[in-house]
């Protein structure tokens, strides 16, 4: 059987979902939970790069290594090699659902319409703002990625 799989998107794929990511591998390291992980973005931008200096440094904070992670884009091919496509954002999830393949099997959704009350809220995009933005963009990935891992060793 496959191992249940989840891919984490936002824009640049440097910033939210490298962390979401590694928030994800570490949880399910912990949990003893088999899970194939990846994210990417919606752009081209990035591609190739490794994740924002600032994104590395919250998660060393946390003793979380995203540095071998490399900036890829979505491919259609996405939505049939994972279970779940997770955005970071509304607008992200909007341009996923207007390139998701009819015959596409990934279930869609936010990061945060899997923490109790905070559905339909966005993981807000850190990369312009200050290197301080990048402890709330932890607290609100790590926010979505436990309440999601609890839905995911539940199987619901
Ligand atoms: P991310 O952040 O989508 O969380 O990776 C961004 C990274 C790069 C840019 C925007 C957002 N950019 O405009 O290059």
């Amino acid at each position: 059987m496959r191992p249940p799989s989840v891919l984490f998107v936002c824009l640049g794929n440097i910033c939210r979902s490298p962390l979401a990511e590694g928030a994800l591998r570490a949880a399910a390291d912990e949990a003893g939970l088999e899970l194939r992980i990846d994210s990417a973005g919606t752009s081209d931008w990035h591609v190739g790069s490794e994740p924002d200096r600032r994104a590395q440094a919250v998660a060393a904070a946390h003793g979380i290594n995203i540095s071998r992670q490399r900036a890829r884009q979505v491919r259609p091919e996405d939505f049939h090699r994972f279970d779940r496509i997770v955005a970071m954002d509304g607008t992200n999830l909007e341009h996923l659902q207007a390139m998701a393949p009819p015959d596409g099997t990934a279930r869609l959704s936010l990061l945060l319409d899997h923490v109790a009350g905070r559905q339909g809220q966005s993981v807000a995009d850190p990369y312009f703002g200050e290197s301080d933005g990048f402890t709330s963009t932890w607290a609100d990935v790590t926010a979505g990625v436990s309440a999601l891992i609890a839905q995911m060793s539940q199987r619901v």
